[in-house]
């Protein structure tokens, strides 16, 4: 038994860590940050306060909220000599490609003298990486339309800065949109943590070699990039841009899905843990439904949100997903609701790096100050050929 939950002897066999940050129950479609429900984190909390309580372990008051606001503020710029990471990008270099680089490089400006078994140093390095991940992402925006890098501005909040230094400009007034801000502040909140997921066990088994805190978050970008996690907010919008060009029906693409020996997937839908409806999308469904119902009738996505929704429907409907509980995960909403605020297509999954950051941090830090901890060593199952002599290359 592992404190007041009881896991049966399979689960404890597989789990890679005992952790204290997020719950999931897969089979009913919970999740909770320190034991508080998702639903009520989106409904009633910030991205900064969800932060705070991933990583200190308990909602902060409103003193250390406002001390925390102020810590992060204070860490928004970067040195401006990361700027010239990004001339060394080509214009049309993926941004996640981007995030990987200068996130990896901010080991070489702000690691000196960090020691990762010190709780004040880890406690920095969040901070750090919680305020200048959201001007690194959006400055690769910048640098890919080769408009002038933005500066954060602390009289904002943290979703609108981020908007603002996607979108904004120095000569003229820019104004976020307060729906897509409270939109971008759940989107953050949703996205924070989700237990050992695969960019976060990289996240782990890179820093428990004692590296940087930098260069393990750098890995944990590098493994979210990948179709098959955080990558699938941007695979979905680019599914549906192929449905629609192709002229097909939505059902020939969900039974396309069902052939093994075809390797299509439906982007968007399934999930490894989750076999009831990820409770993240049944929260962003609603806000989703909310943002098209504003689109102007005359929206360049129109046709390609209307498409998602009657995959959606489609998909929900059908024996083979039902049977396999494959419901639409966080991804497949998220990427519709991006695309909808204007987002850039390649952008997507460097906001989900953006919002994941805490989680990858906090989990990190749970592992350094653990007196325990030692560098992970994940073993195998040798399937390979029996012992055998060398053969020289003349008998070959
Ligand atoms: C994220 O781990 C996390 O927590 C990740 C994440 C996070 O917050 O960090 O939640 C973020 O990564 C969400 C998932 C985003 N990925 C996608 O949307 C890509 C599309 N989804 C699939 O690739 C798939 O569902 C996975 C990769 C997510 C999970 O794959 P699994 O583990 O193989 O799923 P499964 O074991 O539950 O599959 C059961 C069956 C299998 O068929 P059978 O062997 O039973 O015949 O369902 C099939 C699968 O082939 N299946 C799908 C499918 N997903 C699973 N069939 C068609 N389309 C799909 N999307």
């Amino acid at each position: 038994e592992l404190g007041f939950f009881t896991y049966d002897p399979g689960f404890v066999s597989t789990a890679s860590c005992s952790s204290d940050i997020t719950y999931m129950d897969g089979e009913k479609g919970i999740l909770e940050y320190r034991g508080y429900p998702i639903e009520q984190l989106a409904h009633s909390s910030s991205y900064l306060e969800t932060c705070y309580l991933l990583f200190h372990g308990e909602l902060p008051t409103p003193e250390q909220l406002e001390n925390f606001e102020s810590e992060i503020d204070n860490r928004n710029m970067v040195h401006e000599a990361l700027k010239n990471f990004y001339n060394g990008f080509r214009r049309d270099a993926h941004p996640m490609a981007i995030m990987m680089g200068v996130t990896g490089a901010l080991s070489a400006f702000y690691h000196d003298h960090m020691d990762v078994h010190n709780k004040e140093d880890r406690e920095t390095a969040m901070l750090r990486l919680v305020a200048k991940i959201p001007t690194i992402a959006a400055w690769s925006y910048r640098h890919a339309k080769g408009l002038p890098f933005m500066y954060a501005d602390s009289s904002m909040s943290y979703s609108e800065n981020f908007l603002y230094m996607m979108f904004g400009s120095p000569n003229k007034k820019y104004v976020a949109d307060p729906v897509h801000v409270k939109a971008f502040d759940l989107i953050l909140i949703l996205h924070a943590d989700h237990e050992q997921n695969a960019s976060t066990s990289t996240v782990r088994l890179s820093g428990s070699s004692e590296a940087n805190p930098f260069a393990a978050v750098a890995a944990g970008v590098a493994t979210l990039w990948g179709p098959s996690h955080g990558g699938a907010n941007e695979a979905v919008i680019r599914m549906l841009e192929d449905i629609i060009k192709s002229g097909k029906t939505l059902e020939s693409f969900v039974d396309r899905a069902k052939d093994k020996s075809d390797r299509f997937r439906l982007m968007g839908f399934g999930h490894r843990v989750y076999k009831a409806y990820d409770p993240r999308a049944r929260i962003i469904r609603e806000v989703c439904h909310d943002i098209l119902r504003d689109l102007p009738a005359d929206s360049p996505y129109k046709e390609m949100l209307d498409t998602a929704m009657k995959l959606e429907e489609v998909a929900l409907n059908d024996e083979y997903f039902k049977s396999r509980n494959l419901y639409p995960n966080v991804d497949f909403y998220s990427g519709v609701i991006f695309l909808a605020m204007g987002i850039p297509l390649n952008m997507f999954t460097v906001l989900f790096a953006m919002a994941r950051t805490i989680g990858w941090i906090s989990q990190w830090n749970e592992m350094m100050g653990d007196e325990e901890s030692r560098i992970g060593r994940p073993r195998q199952l040798y399937t390979g050929k029996e012992t055998r002599e060398y053969v020289e290359m003349s008998d070959r």
